[in-house]
């Protein structure tokens, strides 16, 4: 008999999972909770919320799970994958005290300065007055500086500040009203990196880890990575700065020491490491580890993975790593999310979505924030849909993702026209 697999969370890494998983031959039938409509025409969806353990443990109980996968980090953080593994149950992330990795910055920063993990040089402050004057050192000399809240802040918590007032408000923002609750207890005050960022995937079981394909996402809302942050508006596989050479580096100089100190202190880490890394002139630096796959990332890393996933995710959950050799397709893949108008500020939703239909076969839709409403497919989130196709030059890929998404229309719809073209730049 095939297996069941649940897979939890609501987005677009989530639909990317499934849309994997269901390729594998080895899987009988997929659940998703809550999932979304792209999700059910590959998975039941289920309605139990993300971060609903207890019902989330009955279900896998009553329905027979063979592997539960965890996509966003909120329930990593309340512990779910503790809970599984008391009931006996097979969840692929990492333990409450390993997703510090993600869950704590002061955590993390704190164990890469132990392990001398090369990142940006950094101070901890619980008391504003003190925060605010070793923000002034760096202003005061005219550098930039960067403020983040200690825990968990939904991709809010960072603030690169340009100037005294920019951090100055920060700091007002985290600390004093408290903008993100308990997440801003504390904050960590560090100098500023230069240079492309790169998201680098490993799957660990806790002692060996096998390396995914790296990835760049376009975080600005704006073309020429102008405007605010957001979750992340596109992103495309194998960014030339990042080399081979570089990868193998990453692993001995970050990726390594990482995984060994998680070990060593006691938390060991299985499940996705996705270290943000930013490639400064003095080599690449880390900005921050995430204890889950990437959102969009995973819509272009999961089309490059060959072969079937399951077996790779089983043999994280099992601690049988070592020699597991994942391998990875020719050529390249790109994403383009389009997101509604207003995001990633204030945004309307239940705008009708039209033209899906019209698409090539090739090209590859995953759903983040839609619904479907007495059958219609309607907006229902800030980042609505991304856009993924294959290709084998980046030329090709960025031309063909771009025609493709015209023919896709809602009121109001945004996305970046210049995804990828970074890369072309550096002539690969
Ligand atoms: P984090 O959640 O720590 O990755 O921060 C979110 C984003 O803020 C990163 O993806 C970077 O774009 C930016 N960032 C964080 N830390 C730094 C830093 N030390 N220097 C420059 N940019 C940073
Ligand atoms: N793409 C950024 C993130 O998943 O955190």
């Amino acid at each position: 008999m095939g297996k069941k697999v649940l897979v939890i969370g609501q987005g677009g890494r989530e639909h990317a999972l499934v849309w994997k998983l269901a390729q594998s031959p080895q899987i009988e039938k997929i659940y998703a909770a809550p999932g979304n409509p792209g999700m059910a025409e590959l998975a039941q969806c289920i309605d139990i919320a993300a971060d609903d353990i207890d019902k989330l443990l009955g279900f896998a109980r009553s329905e027979g799970i063979h592997l539960t996968v965890v996509g966003p980090e909120v329930p990593l953080m309340a512990g779910i994958v503790d809970r599984f593994q008391e009931a006996g149950l097979k969840i692929f992330g990492p333990t409450a005290a390993a997703a510090r990795l993600e869950g704590s910055k002061v955590f993390t920063k704190e164990l890469m300065k132990k392990y001398a993990i090369p990142t940006a040089s950094f101070d901890v402050f619980q008391d504003i007055h003190r925060a605010r004057s070793c923000v002034r050192t760096y202003t005061d000399q005219g550098k930039m500086v960067v403020i983040k809240a200690d825990g968990l802040a939904a991709g809010k918590g960072v603030v690169v500040a340009r100037d005294w007032e920019e951090a100055n408000q920060a700091l007002d923002s985290i600390m004093l009203k408290q903008s993100f609750g308990e997440a801003g207890a504390r904050v960590v005050i560090e100098e500023c990196l230069y240079g492309e960022e790169v998201s680098v995937f490993v799957i660990s079981d806790g002692h060996d880890f096998v390396s995914l394909i790296s990835a760049q996402d376009h975080k600005q809302v704006f073309d020429h990575d102008q405007g605010p942050n957001t979750g992340g508006m596109g992103a495309y596989v194998n960014p030339p700065v990042y080399t081979p050479q570089l990868h193998q580096k990453v692993e001995k100089s970050i990726v390594s020491p990482v995984l060994k100190a998680m070990a060593a202190e006691g938390y060991p880490f299985q499940g996705v490491l996705y270290a943000g890394l930013m490639i400064t002139a003095e080599g690449p630096k880390v900005l921050e580890f995430n204890a889950r796959f990437g959102d969009p990332e995973t819509q272009v890393v999961m089309p490059m993975i060959e072969g079937d996933i399951l077996p790779l995710l089983e043999a994280a959950v099992d601690k049988r790593l070592a020699g597991y050799q994942v391998n990875i397709a020719a050529g390249t893949c790109i994403c383009v999310v389009l997101a509604s108008a207003g995001y990633p500020g204030n945004y309307k939703k239940g705008k009708l979505i039209t033209g899906l239909d019209n698409l090539n076969r090739e090209t590859m839709v995953f759903h983040s924030g839609t619904a479907r409403k007495d059958g219609q497919l309607l907006t229902n989130g800030g980042r609505v849909l991304a856009l993924a196709v294959r290709g084998s030059s980046m030329e090709e890929a960025i031309d063909q993702v771009y025609q493709e998404l015209k023919k896709i229309h809602f009121e109001g719809m945004h996305y970046r026209s210049d995804i990828g073209r970074k890369s072309l730049r550096q002539g690969v």
